[in-house]
């Protein structure tokens, strides 16, 4: 019998899939590699968070929750919350979502009409283009350089705004450099968005990881900020629970409305018994995020001095999250060719630049997501594969 024979939409056929996903999968396909490609702690979700999910469910949290959130948890959150940023964070403001992605698909979805722009600084995780593209959106990007350690200068972000420019999609700490948006830059990133008239989208999922004593910052605590921000935050990277697909937004109680529509309508809530482990590792696990954040940054350290040792190799110091991008651009033409000779050779997995947007090519992502022991075998690794072959 035939098939069917129409076309898949445009907009998904045109999505390239994952390099992430796709060069951890050929890792795991093959003997004694070292994995430097997926973004997650090696780190397990802390017992008591598992033990109380687990016991939350026998009780019964295994139905579906309201489309916001279990109440109990949107409590705890709404206090953690106010607590992080001072600000008089209310329920109205919360939204329980799957994982950062879905806070991300549910805020492009609702604001975005067709060819609406968004403005993102370059090097971007990936699967912002997915995520506006999806939503009928732009995406156009707002490039940094490694020599200026990624700072994004606000002039640039002014020079780009159209009648169209409808967002202003930040990422602090940032995925793929580790760069933290300092707070002068802040300062004047609000003043854009007031003038401009911008919604702010700041995707602050690494929010736990800042090193050397800094605190986080974020562009909604700026004067007039709290009414025109959707914070994005996640408890994957901040108390290692990324496969419990937890995360949420919080924003404008207009906005969280609408959003709150869509999650309905996607997914109808986020998972009842995961909600349950958030809420634990709310009440119990605050220690374990801080450690985990002392251990990234000594695993920083590690694979900054490695690469720093390296002739040829541009390096900027992450200031958060747990992942370094080197630029190659003295030694490669093509980063992709690179992470696969690389893994080939010396059987260790990087993530090639390019997903990060064009001016990316030449460098690599490496996430520092492994123990000591196993970064400084791989970093030795690419110090002897970038010799022998450069
Ligand atoms: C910048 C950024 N935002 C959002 C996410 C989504 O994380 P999750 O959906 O696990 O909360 C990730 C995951 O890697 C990320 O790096």
């Amino acid at each position: 019998m035939r098939g069917w024979n129409r076309s898949i939409s445009d907009v998904v056929k045109a999505l390239k899939p994952s390099k992430i996903r796709e060069m951890t999968l050929l890792a795991s396909s093959m003997e004694g590699v070292i994995s430097l490609a997926i973004g997650e702690p090696d780190f397990h979700t802390p017992t008591e968070v598992c033990e109380k999910a687990l016991q939350d469910a026998m009780e019964g949290a295994t139905h579906y929750a309201p489309s916001q959130g279990d109440p109990e948890l949107l409590e705890e959150l709404e206090r953690y919350l106010r607590g992080r940023y001072g600000l008089p964070i209310a329920k109205g403001n919360l939204l329980i979502t799957a994982g950062g992605m879905g806070a991300l698909t549910a805020i492009f979805r609702t604001v975005l009409n067709p060819g609406d722009e968004v403005l993102v600084p370059e090097p971007h995780f990936p699967e912002y283009m997915a995520h506006v593209e999806l939503a009928g959106g732009r995406l156009l990007r707002v490039p940094t350089e490694v020599e200026e350690g990624y700072a994004l200068r606000p002039e640039e972000v002014r020079k780009r705004i159209t009648s169209k420019t409808k967002v202003l999609l930040l990422n602090s700490p940032n995925n793929p450099t580790g760069s933290v948006l300092e707070g002068d830059v802040l300062d004047e990133l609000a003043r854009i968005a007031l003038e401009a008239d911008l919604l702010v989208v700041s995707d602050e999922v690494y929010d736990r990881l800042i090193f050397d004593e800094r605190r986080h910052e974020s562009i909604v605590t700026r004067p007039g900020m709290f009414q025109r921000t959707v914070v994005i935050g996640s408890f994957s990277k901040a108390f290692a629970m990324t496969g419990w697909r937890l995360g949420y937004a919080f924003g404008p109680p207009d906005i969280i409305e609408e959003m709150t529509k869509v999650v309905t309508y996607y997914t109808s809530c986020a998972s009842s018994v995961s909600q349950r482990a958030a809420l634990a590792a709310l009440r119990t696990s605050q220690k374990f995020a801080d450690e985990m954040r002392e251990e990234f940054q000594r695993r920083r350290d590690l694979v900054y001095r490695a690469l720093t040792d390296i002739p040829g190799v541009k390096v900027n110091r992450p200031a958060g999250a747990f992942y370094i991008f080197p630029s190659l651009e003295a030694l490669i033409e093509d980063g992709h060719e690179f992470a696969l000779r690389l893994l080939e050779k010396e059987r260790v997995a990087v993530v090639p630049g390019e997903p990060f947007g064009p001016s990316c090519k030449r460098c690599v992502r490496i996430a520092f997501t492994l123990k000591r022991e196993l970064l400084f075998e791989a970093m030795e690794r690419i110090k002897r594969f970038v010799k022998a072959n450069y």
